[in-house]
């Protein structure tokens, strides 16, 4: 009887870490690897899709969504998580609804899993915030 327990609690134990393990891979599978210096084709979102930005300050909010890992969960252009593209988000979405999407509070707080608003909320400390919301707000 015991034993029949035990072995109920192995196989269940067993199952629950072949399922995190495969979901672990498939999103380690979607994150940017390679680095690969031509323009386009770097780690991160493209440098295409941040019309009207300046060039300095696209970049800033690219290092921002690399930094935060933004590509755990969101693809630009491709790259990243395909599960929740940010592609023409900025015509989605105002500047107000960016921010609190972006850090998991006000409305998106009510939406988003807590688990997730959570991890978005570190990006409120990021010296670069504004330069990610300006990126997101161009993607259009
Ligand atoms: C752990 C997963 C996860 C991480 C990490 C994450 N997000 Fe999200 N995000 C979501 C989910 C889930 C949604 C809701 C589904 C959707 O709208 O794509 C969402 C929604 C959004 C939206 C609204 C998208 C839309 O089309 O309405 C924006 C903007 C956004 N996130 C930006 C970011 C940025 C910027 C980062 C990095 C600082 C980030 N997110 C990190 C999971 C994540």
């Amino acid at each position: 009887m015991l034993r029949e327990t035990r072995a109920k609690a192995l196989t269940l134990a067993t199952t629950l870490a072949v399922v995190a393990l495969a979901a672990a891979f498939a999103g380690l599978r979607n994150l940017p690897r390679e680095v690969d210096r031509r323009p386009g084709h770097g780690p991160g979102p493209a440098p295409a899709g941040a019309p009207g930005l300046p060039a300095e300050r696209a970049a800033a909010g690219r290092a921002a969504f690399e930094r935060l890992r933004c590509a755990m969960c969101h693809s630009i252009a491709g790259r990243g998580n395909p599960a929740n593209p940010l592609d023409g988000v900025g015509a989605r979405l105002d500047a107000d609804e960016l921010r609190a999407w972006t850090l998991g509070t006000g409305p998106a707080a009510d939406e988003l899993p807590e688990m997730i608003a959570e991890m978005k909320a570190g990006a409120a400390a990021d010296p670069a915030l504004d330069a990610l919301l300006d990126l997101l707000g161009s993607l259009r």
